[in-house]
């Protein structure tokens, strides 16, 4: 019906409503709306138009009772639902959205937009695959739209960690690890290579000579990315991936029959060696997966820590005073440890570097649950940091690791520089002598290792966070 109101026709006003409404302005835009309203109350673009425009004042419940109108009164129409969708998110009403956005893809299946607003709920609710395929189908229906690929390469980013990209890129690593590879492969070799990411270890296996390749990534988009991967570069006949846990692999179900892998390569390590789950990786798969005389890369791990000067990382982690004002108390707010990211740094160390746990991959010798360990200081300064960095033992003729170069020593050729540093603050810092003994004790619990320092002058563990009331 076009009929008129206010002395403009409906579909004029309602234009005008939309173009208010495209230009940020509701409150003008409900004005029409409420214009044609007043002559055709059941009048549904109105009545979808107005609840928009209310949505966008804030007015949920009036824009909630305006959509449901519009949808009793033409139930064919997709927008509506969308934007009570969109009142519904907004009141944390997820379920009812969800309907909303279903009904309105059922009304019209390849509007972009539609597409897009459902994918994102359907993100927001965890549920990632039928996120990604909704992306993908607004993607190949409109591949200019700046959002919708905008949004799918948002998603897909929060897939795959950054670093993977930093750590393909580690020449050293990778050469490293190649090299191990190299020596420990001949032409019997399967090879298991347990946390494959991308295919990269597995590639090298099977450049290697190796007669088989499993590889296994507990990440389903790693892992389809990784044999997508493996098919490019010409290796899809001699390695298999798996998307499991390794923990989940049962090898009569998982490998080719009567095969057991006599070569494990595994890079799942983290800043602190065993955050990702190593230890329990390692222990399963000598125990479950492969054939006894197996050949284990790396073959043992080691935590690292030195104590170090450095004003400039204790204020990028910790607080004293400002301006004259005590703010010690942002510090029941710091992290346990930072992230560092350091080739070199100008941070001098006060005394001999020290293992804090090594952990024995490919052999039966059990890591104490606490190291002990009494510090002796060498240098006089202020200890403002305990930095810990990794070394892993590849075989009995290649190590990588990410120790820092400090002010007084030199570039290490085995550097990795994809690892991250963790930093433990000492919070106050400690005057420290030649002749003193700091007190660290560290524990891990296989997972996770947790720290703590002693304050030479009082024998009390240093400011804890959240201590202070
Ligand atoms: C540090 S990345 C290494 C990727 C690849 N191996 C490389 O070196 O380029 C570790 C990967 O291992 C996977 N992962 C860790 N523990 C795993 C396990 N027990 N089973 C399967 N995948 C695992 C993670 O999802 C991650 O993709």
């Amino acid at each position: 019906m076009n009929a008129s109101c206010g002395g403009l026709p409906f579909d004029e006003q309602l234009e005008q409503a939309r173009q208010c409404q495209e230009q940020g302005d509701p409150w003008q835009a409900s004005e029409h709306c409420r214009a044609v309203l007043s002559r055709d109350e059941n009048h549904a673009e109105a009545l979808a138009l107005l609840g928009q425009s209310l949505a966008a004042m804030g007015d949920l419940a009036g824009a909630g009772h305006n959509l449901n109108r519009a949808i009793e009164t033409d139930p064919a129409q997709a927008m509506p639902y969308v934007h009570l969708g969109e009142v519904n998110l907004q009141i944390g009403r997820t379920r009812e959205a969800l309907r909303c956005y279903q009904h309105a893809i059922q009304r019209q299946p390849d509007d972009v937009n539609i597409l897009n607003s459902f994918a994102v709920v359907l993100w927001n609710m965890g549920k990632i695959d039928e996120a990604r395929a909704l992306f993908r189908r607004a993607v190949d229906k409109e591949p200019d739209n700046p959002f919708t690929r905008r949004n799918f390469q948002l998603l897909n980013s929060r897939l795959v960690d950054r670093w993977h990209y930093a750590m393909v890129n580690d020449a050293v690593r990778n050469q490293q690890f190649e090299g191990a590879l190299k020596r420990a492969i001949h032409p019997d070799s399967v090879v298991l290579d347990i946390g494959a990411g991308t295919g990269l270890l597995s590639m090298m296996a099977a450049r290697a000579g190796a007669k088989q390749v499993i590889a296994c990534e507990a990440n389903p988009a790693l892992a389809a990315l990784a044999r997508d991967v493996i098919r490019d570069n010409g290796y899809s006949d001699r390695i298999q991936v798996i998307n499991k846990p390794s923990l989940q692999l049962d090898p009569d179900i998982d490998f080719p029959k009567h095969v057991r892998p006599n070569v494990l390569v595994a890079e799942v390590f983290d800043t602190m060696v065993i955050g990702e789950g190593a230890l329990n990786t390692f222990a399963h798969a000598r125990r479950y997966l492969l054939s006894t005389e197996a050949v284990l890369i790396p073959r043992e791990a080691v935590l690292f820590g030195g104590l170090v000067e450095s004003e400039r990382l204790w204020r990028e982690g910790a607080a004293d005073r400002a301006n004259g004002f005590d703010l010690n108390r942002l510090n029941d707010f710091r992290p346990d440890t930072l992230a560092l990211e350091a080739e070199s740094f100008s941070g001098r160390l006060l005394a001999e570097e020290f293992p804090v746990f090594t952990f024995d991959l490919a052999g039966d010798r059990q890591t104490p649950a606490t190291s002990q360990l009494e510090i002796p200081i060498t240098e006089k300064g202020i200890c403002h940091a305990l930095v810990f960095w990794i070394q892993l033992q590849l075989d009995d003729k290649a190590s990588i690791d990410n120790r820092p170069a400090f002010d007084d020593t030199t570039e290490a050729s085995t550097y990795c520089n994809h690892w991250y540093q963790a930093v433990k603050l000492l919070v106050p810092p400690v005057q420290a002598e030649p002749g003193m003994t700091l007190r660290i004790e560290a524990r891990h619990n296989r997972q996770n290792v947790a720290v703590v320092i002693y304050d030479p002058e009082t024998g009390k563990p240093l400011e804890d966070p959240g201590t202070s009331d």
